[in-house]
This record gives structure tokens, C-alpha cells and sequence, in this order.
């Protein structure tokens, strides 16, 4: 009896020699009609990464436009203009709320912007023109015209704020403090 073959196989060659049909083994054939896995799989790999690229991008751009600018913030609401040089009386204090400073008028006529903040831990310090320094109302630090520490606990003076003379105006940056252990002569801004 004569064996058929099976629907879509090639028949065995009878002229081959024996075994060469077992040799033809390997992956299969890929299906008509659409590029073989292997490359089916690299090119969803590869669009996956252009995808995951593309929301990266996006997120940065994003965040990056919410950032502050550096300009934007030397030009808004940094620099005090506090006023013209004469409207401060020598040995006087007055206070800038918004810029969290009192503008110190020294004796001898030289400008400090001095923080309103406690060096001991940060509350509000009033100036107390009747015993003519500042008093911590948290803890009694006091400290002199200059900020210096005249009572403890407070561990160093008030700190600072650059202060700037153009045209005889005094103005104020506000953007940087300035540390300090204790008042220095330098520190004091002349119109
Ligand atoms: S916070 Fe000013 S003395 Fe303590």
C-alpha cells in the first residue's frame, strides 16, 4: 500500500540519499506575510524606546519650565529700595517688614541691613527704641544697634543684608544673608 503524504509537506525525494530529509531541521519557516519574530520583537523594542524617550523629554521640559529663572528672581522683589539716604536719621533703626530687615543708621552715619531674625532660633527680634537695642521676645537674647549679642543665649550677631548707595538711594539685596560671628567696622556700608 502507498503511503500519502500529508497535506502541505513536500513528498519524500526517493532519489536522495537516506537521512537528508532528517537534516533539514532547524527554526521553523517564518509565517507569510510579516517580518520573522526575532525581528518583530527588536522592532517593538526599539519603538518602546523611542516612546519612553519621547515621555522623558517631555517630563524635562515640563519641570524644566516650572523652574524659577535665575533673572527672574534678580529682578523681582530682591532689591529694597529703601529710600533716599537722608530720610535716615543717624542712630536709627527702621523697619522693612517685606524684606525682613530693620535698615540700621550707625552713628556715625554708615548703613547696616540687618536681619530680623534670632541668631538663637529664629524668631522675630523688635527693636525697643526705649532700651535702644533689639530683645528677643522668645528667649532675652538682646542684641546692640549693630546686631551684636549684648545678652545670650543668641551665639553670634543679627545677620546681614548687602547694602547698596547709588545716586545717594539706599538699596537692599535681599537675596543672600550674610552670616556673621560678630560686628565688624567693615560691614558697614557708607553713602
Ligand atoms: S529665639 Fe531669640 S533668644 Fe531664643
Amino acid at each position: 500500500m502507498t503511503r500519502r503524504p500529508k497535506r502541505g509537506r513536500k513528498p519524500p525525494d526517493p532519489s536522495a540519499p537516506a537521512g537528508a530529509d532528517r537534516a533539514r531541521t532547524g527554526p521553523p519557516d517564518p509565517p507569510e506575510g510579516g517580518p520573522p519574530p526575532s525581528r518583530r520583537a527588536f522592532l517593538w523594542k526599539a519603538w518602546l524606546g523611542l516612546a519612553g524617550l519621547a515621555v522623558i523629554e517631555l517630563i524635562w521640559v515640563v519641570v524644566d519650565s516650572l523652574r524659577p529663572r535665575r533673572r527672574d528672581v534678580a529682578t523681582a522683589d530682591v532689591v529694597v529700595v529703601a529710600g533716599p539716604v537722608d530720610h535716615f536719621a543717624p542712630a536709627s533703626v527702621t523697619a522693612f517688614p517685606a524684606g525682613r530687615f530693620y535698615l540700621v543708621r550707625t552713628e556715625e552715619g554708615g548703613f547696616l541691613a540687618v536681619s530680623r531674625a534670632c541668631t538663637h532660633l529664629g524668631c522675630t527680634v523688635p527693636w525697643s527704641s526705649e532700651e535702644y537695642r533689639f530683645v528677643c521676645p522668645c528667649h532675652g537674647s538682646a542684641f546692640d544697634l549693630h546686631g551684636d549679642v549684648v545678652n545670650p543665649p543668641a551665639p553670634r550677631a543679627l545677620d546681614l543684608f548687602e547694602v547698596r548707595i547709588e545716586n545717594h538711594i539706599v538699596k537692599v539685596n535681599t537675596a543672600n544673608v550674610r552670616r556673621r560671628r560678630a560686628f565688624d567696622p567693615q560691614q558697614v556700608t557708607w553713602a
